[in-house]
């Protein structure tokens, strides 16, 4: 079977995407739903560490919201004797400080290791403030610890049934596109290989 993941602004399209197994829930809500999630969330909530990483330096290095604005209320000082004056608009480019040479050793390589305990000290941003992909400060995003939960709750539901493998006219790199937010250009295509249950037999031989 051949999937598309489709781009999404933020995890509107994880939502959108319910889960239906009641399962996990111990008041039997579908997994995943508005109902479900505050119960779920402190009663079924797996660790999943690398899982966690995994996402962590996926939004590291595909941010879907590339870049921050803010409006200056006083005159900033910038360094090096530039200031931008009160009442500019300040951009932050999220993506060029997530990928950069200055603050991630390695940038262009996906390694979840960053965000574990012991290899973050190596392996991690120099600044604590060069990973942002919820925002920072005051206006943060307000749902990064559901948007968090619902994209951990998804994969593990997917890959509990599939495998997972890149379908091969998925062309790499992956083509993205940039606008007010960024995606991939087509979607991600992958091929879903369903798991055998525990204890069924093989598939027999060709
Ligand atoms: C992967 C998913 C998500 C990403 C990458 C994301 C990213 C962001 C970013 C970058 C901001 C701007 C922060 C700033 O200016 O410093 C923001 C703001 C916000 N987000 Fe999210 N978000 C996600 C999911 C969600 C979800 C699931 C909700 C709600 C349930 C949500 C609600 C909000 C709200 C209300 C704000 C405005 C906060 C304010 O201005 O005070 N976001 N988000």
């Amino acid at each position: 079977m051949a999937v598309s993941f489709a781009p999404s602004k933020t995890s509107k399209s994880a939502c959108r995407c319910r889960l239906r197994s009641t399962d996990g829930c111990p008041r039997r809500h579908a997994v995943g739903t508005p109902l479900c999630l505050p119960v779920c969330a402190r009663a079924t909530r797996p660790q999943l560490p690398y899982t966690e990483a995994v996402l962590q330096e996926t939004l590291r290095l595909f941010p879907p919201l590339p870049f921050l604005m803010r409006e200056a209320k006083e005159d900033v000082d910038l360094g090096e004797g530039r200031v931008a004056p009160k009442g500019s608009t300040l951009v932050l480019h999220v993506h060029s400080m997530q990928t950069s040479g200055d603050l991630y050793p390695h940038p262009e390589r996906f390694m979840p290791e960053r965000f574990l305990p012991d290899t973050k000290a190596a392996l991690g941003p120099s600044d604590a403030n060069a990973y942002a992909p919820f925002g920072v400060g005051a206006r943060m995003c307000v749902g990064y610890k559901l948007a968090n939960f619902v994209a951990k709750a998804v994969l593990v539901r997917i890959y509990q049934r599939f495998r997972v493998a890149l379908h091969p006219q998925q062309r790499l790199p992956l083509r993205m596109k940039t606008g007010l937010s960024r995606a991939p250009a087509d979607g991600v295509w992958v091929t879903l290989h369903p798991r055998q249950p525990a204890g069924s037999a093989p598939p027999a031989a060709k």
